[in-house]
């Protein structure tokens, strides 16, 4: 047993000396013989890896889902079995601040879960809101661009925030939950999280429903306004993560209960939307919340950098009995994760041990940059051979997925029951006159400095939305009325070319 006080360099032989460089002479310069100087300085300018594209600030725990009501009717996935506990590890996180931000910015929050089943990982990786702002994976690097910073100024930009979002119609109900109260949660511990996307579930007979995953806190929701959340990023950029580990340290181990929204194939058929456009949702009073579980955050992170930063969720990682959905936006994330891993952690990174399956893996990837465990040794490295190993398991394919039409870039905008402002509006007229008020409030303040133009393009969507949120919005950014109505009459193209010039009066 090593002795722990004792220094050693990264092969383990003894460091005599940690403090004064080997020096040609009591005043003389360091000589290159300082091997354990060489070494300490060189390993420390390698230290720092790439951060998440987007998703860059984030907290980690570990904990449990425990299934306490019986879905198997809907599917085989073991892990959702009635009674199973299943060990979890989740990443909270902005989106669109660096690795630095502060934790108490306007923005939506990820929520990515890596699930440890007997069956391998399964990643459900979402967000603090039940849709997105935009449903075509062409738009998503576009997206980023627009929120982060200004290639001209290094600095983060409202107005192509703004330009971006209201060019695209189908941002409107993201920007409606963005702008309200629950845009600056008050932790991570009081806010739902959603894998926002419609998934597919199979049963032991292999048949096959459409589901989105709600998980809603039992903590209550809670948000800060503009003024609490600036003057907590005035004094403690890491207030949600401090929130989240102190809650967990003191055993106040925060609770999420889990639904699944469930849509059949028929259902889907004669939706009114296109139940795979991850832009619109389910109403409930169509498509109940059934219980599944409870989920339980139990224990903070031994290292930060080896567990949270290390840690890559990718929506490809599902297990038997959950499987995909024909929305391009999460086929597009099926390709993104994996590859953004690759480069930011190695081709190994599922080898890190925040990453690793805890049941047995057997496949044929071998060699890579960082393999560090035996590389399965003697084992046969092709497939197949004659040995036998490791045959794969027709038992666990899921259901054949009918689909039809003709390929082709299809514009959901072309379709004329397509309605980016309707769950908007639903959310405005659910709210109470406090939440709307802040609503309008909030928006305005993201939009200080934001050219005219692009202002009417907002309060255009908010008109179509609810006249009522139109009106209060075209007060609070300062424009006409008549012009707001006179450009809500025009088709989005129109509009657009309406509200192209920042020179607009
Ligand atoms: C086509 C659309 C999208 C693409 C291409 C995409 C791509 C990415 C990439 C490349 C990362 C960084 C991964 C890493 O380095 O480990 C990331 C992180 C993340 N994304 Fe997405 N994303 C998309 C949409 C979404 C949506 C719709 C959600 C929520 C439902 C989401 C939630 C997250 C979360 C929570 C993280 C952080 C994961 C973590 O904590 O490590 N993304 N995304």
């Amino acid at each position: 047993m090593a002795d722990i006080k004792k220094l050693t360099n990264e092969v383990g032989a003894p460091v005599a000396d940690n403090e004064n460089s080997i020096t040609a002479g009591a005043r003389g310069p360091v000589v290159m013989q300082d091997v354990w100087l060489m070494e300490k300085m060189a390993h420390f300018n390698r230290e720092v890896i790439p951060e998440r594209r987007m998703h860059a600030k984030g907290w980690g725990a570990y904990g449990k889902l425990t299934v306490t009501h019986d879905v198997s009717r809907y599917t085989r996935a073991k892990a959702l079995q009635l009674g199973k506990e299943t060990e979890l590890f989740i990443r909270f996180s902005t989106v669109a601040g660096e690795r630095g931000a502060a934790d108490c910015e306007r923005d939506i929050r990820g929520v990515a879960v890596k699930f440890y089943t007997e069956e391998g990982n399964w990643d459900l990786v979402g967000n603090n809101t039940p849709t997105f702002f935009i449903r075509d994976v062409h738009n998503f690097s576009d997206l980023n661009r627009a929120v982060k910073r200004d290639p001209h100024t290094g600095r983060r930009s409202a107005q192509n925030n703004w330009d971006f979002w209201t060019l695209l119609p189908e941002c409107f109900h993201q920007i409606t939950i963005t702008m309200s109260e629950r845009g600056i949660p008050a932790s991570f511990r009081n806010m739902n999280f959603y894998g926002e996307h419609t998934f597919s579930l199979y049963n032991a007979n292999n048949e096959r429903v459409w589901c989105k995953f709600h998980f809603k806190t039992r903590q209550g929701i809670q948000c800060l306004t503009n003024a609490e959340a600036a003057a907590i990023n005035a004094v403690d950029r890491e207030y949600h993560g401090k929130d989240l580990f102190e809650a967990i340290e003191r055993g106040d181990f925060p609770k999420w209960d889990m639904y699944l929204q469930i849509m059949t194939e028929e259902q889907a058929k004669n939706h009114y939307e296109n139940p795979f456009d991850i832009t619109k949702v389910w109403p409930h009073k169509e498509f109940p919340l059934l219980a599944v579980g409870e989920l339980t955050l139990t224990r903070n992170p031994e290292n930060y950098f080896a567990e949270v930063e290390q840690a890559a969720f990718t929506p490809a990682h599902v297990v038997p009995g959950i499987g995909f959905s024909p929305d391009r936006f999460l086929q597009g994330r099926l390709f993104s994760y994996g590859d953004a891993q690759r480069y930011r952690l190695g081709v190994n990174h599922n080898h890190i041990p925040v990453n690793r399956a805890k049941c047995d893996v057997q496949e044929y990837h071998r060699d890579g940059a960082m393999r560090v465990d035996g590389n399965y040794g003697t084992q046969p490295a092709y497939s197949p051979n004659s040995a036998g190993y490791w045959t794969a398991q027709p038992e666990v394919a899921e259901p054949p997925m009918a689909l039809e039409g003709a390929m082709w870039r299809y514009d959901p905008k072309d379709v004329p029951t397509d309605d980016c402002f309707r769950a908007g509006g639903n959310l405005w007229r659910i709210m109470d006159e406090r939440q709307r008020a802040l609503l309008i409030h909030n928006t305005a303040a993201e939009m200080a400095g934001v050219t005219k133009n692009v202002r009417y393009r907002h309060a255009v969507h908010c008109y179509l939305a609810d006249s009522a949120y139109g009106s209060r919005m075209s007060e609070a950014l300062d424009l006409r009325m008549e012009t707001v109505e006179a450009l809500a009459k025009l088709s989005h193209q129109a509009l657009i070319q309406a509200t192209l010039s920042s020179t607009m009066e």
